[in-house]
């Protein structure tokens, strides 16, 4: 087709037609309903709140079963993240359901949400790289992402703390934030009201975006829309059965009357499972996924480097972004190579350097110690001169000592008279030699 034809084409209205019978097509929701509960889903629920505020309690009471719990310690030296995952069926409907815990938020110095937010990003990144893959599977890839973040408020009646803002603030452009009033049988009725307008003009001021129950799809809007008003809701949590009327009903006990955890006037729990589970969860699902999964991959690929459009604003395609960065990168790379060389050169030029001079203060020892030696050389072969001197001259004496006792000897065998004279002499004669003066001493 000619291109100028393709263009007509694409442009002409579309018409409705009407059929002549039954085609089937009507029946696709229904393939659609049909594959999804074959292939089951999974929803992931984030709680956050200090120790003992009732977390375990709630998701017990909101599934209606026990989940392996097991009490923090109040001494974590950081916020650790703790998914534990579950299945679960009800009717023929599969669910995989994640809860992960802050596990010693809000309990020690190290409190901080930093551990929350790189949970939540690391889920991200793991999609993230499954769709980058080659080979994908993401049909039976275990969605980790975190679909809901149950934010539990300690029920002080006061105001929200600084570390509750700050970490939703934080934490509200990755995750769908439900705020919730934990253990609301704990404050009165009135005190509740104001602590919940409280509490929702603290997060307006301080611009916290909390998820907002949709109220664009016509079935759910008018409830939805009401139940928003009454966010954040106020919720009761327990296991126990207690006896109301000839019913059984799930309740916290207490000397002065019974709270009824789906009694509505007594709290918001069943608004809340209207919310999170009967109504909103497949919304919940989704704005995760085009949301803010969505925010978190245009992030990382920006930061990557791709981008849709050139700075002409033209369309740029994946192949073009790939050619750039890996013109860029090689050039990087060139760059790199020449100032390693150079670097390499320059330490070369350096060392040569250092071993030049080495080499000339070795030198200079060497010539400083050889004059050393020469002159104790001289030393010694003048000193060894004066002995040599010193020895002849005892030789001479000592011959001339031998010829003076030898005439004597004579002398006195012819003049035997002159004996005692002669004796005398030869006694005197000097009968020590002195190496440091060089003379005989008597
Ligand atoms: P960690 O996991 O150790 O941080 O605690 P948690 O937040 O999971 O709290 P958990 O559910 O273990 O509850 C702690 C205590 O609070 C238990 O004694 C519960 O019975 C009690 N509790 C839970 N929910 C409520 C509630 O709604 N009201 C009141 N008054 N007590 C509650
Ligand atoms: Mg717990």
């Amino acid at each position: 087709m000619a291109a100028t034809e393709l263009e007509r084409f694409s442009n002409e209205e579309k018409r409705s037609l009407s059929l002549g019978g039954h085609v089937g097509f009507d029946s696709l929701p229904d393939q659609l309903v049909s594959k999804s509960v074959t292939q089951g889903f999974s929803f992931n629920i984030l709680c956050v709140g200090e120790t003992g505020i009732g977390k375990s309690t709630l998701m017990n009471t909101l599934f209606n079963t026990t989940f392996e719990t097991e009490e923090a310690s109040h001494y974590e030296s950081a916020v650790r993240l703790r998914p534990r995952t579950y299945d679960l069926q009800e009717s023929n409907v599969h669910l995989k359901l994640t809860i992960v815990d802050a596990v010693g938020f809000g309990d020690q110095i190290n409190k901080d949400e930093r551990p929350i937010v790189e949970y939540i990003d690391t889920q991200f990144e793991n999609y993230l790289q499954e769709e980058l893959k080659i080979r994908r599977s993401l049909f039976n890839y275990h969605d980790t992402r975190i679909h809901v973040c149950l934010y539990f408020i300690t029920p002080t009646g006061h105001s929200l703390k600084s570390l509750d803002l700050v970490t939703m603030k934080k934490l509200d452009s990755k995750v769908n934030i439900i705020p919730i009033i934990a253990k609301a049988d704990t404050i009165s009725k009135s005190e509740l009201h104001k602590f919940k307008i409280k509490i929702m003009s603290e997060l307006v001021s301080n611009g916290v975006q909390i998820y907002q129950f949709p109220t664009d799809d016509e079935a759910v809007a008018e409830i939805n829309s009401v139940m928003n008003a009454h966010l954040p809701f106020a919720v009761v949590g327990s296991t126990e059965e207690v006896k109301v009327g000839n019913k059984l009903v799930r309740a916290r006990q207490y000397p002065w009357g019974v709270v009824q955890v789906e009694n509505e006037s007594h709290c918001d729990f069943v608004k809340l499972r209207e919310m999170l589970i009967r109504v909103n969860m497949e919304d919940l699902r989704e704005q995760t996924h085009t949301r803010h999964y969505e925010l978190y991959r245009r992030c990382k690929l920006e930061e990557m480097g791709f981008k849709d459009t050139d700075p002409d604003s033209q369309p740029f395609s994946l192949q073009e972004t790939y050619e750039t960065k890996r013109k860029e990168f090689l050039s990087e790379l060139q760059r790199k190579e020449e100032e390693m060389r150079q670097m390499f050169v320059n330490k070369v030029k350096e060392t040569e350097a250092e071993l030049k001079e080495k080499e000339r203060e070795l030198h200079e020892k060497f010539e400083h110690l050889k004059r050393i030696h020469q002159e104790e050389k001289r030393k010694v072969e003048e000193k060894r001169r004066e002995l040599e001197e010193e020895m002849n001259m005892f030789n001479r004496r000592k011959v001339a000592v031998e010829t003076l006792q030898s005439q004597s000897l004579q002398a006195t065998s012819q003049q035997p008279l002159k004996k005692d004279k002669d004796k005398k002499n030869f006694f005197s004669l000097p009968s020590a030699y002195s190496i440091t003066t060089g003379r005989y001493v008597n």
